[in-house]
């Protein structure tokens, strides 16, 4: 049986660049300061592969009843759809934030950190600059 080390959540990681909408779903996500956050997004994740470092993305925790958004952007490429077309969000500057999430973050990209066995994954360390919380319950599982 595959390790289930914790408690997980569904936290939308997207943003835009050069025009281009970028969204997936990142489990492995943990904060790591009080102001701070690790994501490991995956070598088969496109969005992931286009974050530099002091790029501003948006990190939304999303809520238990957004199942439809887990089911948008947990899938398929954002090169290849926009997965975007039936969700809500909203701009703050490069990062989108999914309407009725949890916490709704806008993350600067400290360090994008290829450490060993995991050297082909993005572990994304980011600054929260600003966030939204709700009275809603985060997405577990
Ligand atoms: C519930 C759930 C949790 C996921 N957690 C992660 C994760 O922690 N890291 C990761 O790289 N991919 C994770 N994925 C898979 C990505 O969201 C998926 O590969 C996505 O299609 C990547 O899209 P992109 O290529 O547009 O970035 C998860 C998917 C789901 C449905």
């Amino acid at each position: 049986m595959e390790l289930s080390a914790f408690n997980y959540g569904a936290n939308a990681v997207s943003y835009i660049k050069n025009e281009k909408k970028y969204g997936m779903i990142c489990a492995w996500a943990m904060q790591a300061d009080f102001d701070k956050i690790l994501m490991l997004l995956g070598a088969q994740s496109v969005t992931g592969k286009n974050i530099k470092k002091g790029d501003i993305i948006g990190v939304s925790a999303l809520s238990e009843n957004q199942q439809d958004v887990v089911d948008a952007l947990g899938s398929s490429h954002s090169d290849d759809t926009n997965k975007f077309a039936n969700i809500r969000y909203t701009t703050k500057d490069s990062a989108l934030l999914i309407d009725d999430a949890s916490n709704c973050m806008v993350v600067e990209v400290l360090d994008v950190l290829h450490l060993p066995g995991i050297e082909e994954d993005n572990l994304i360390y980011g600054l929260v600059r600003s966030y939204t919380s709700s009275d809603s319950k985060k997405y577990t599982f």
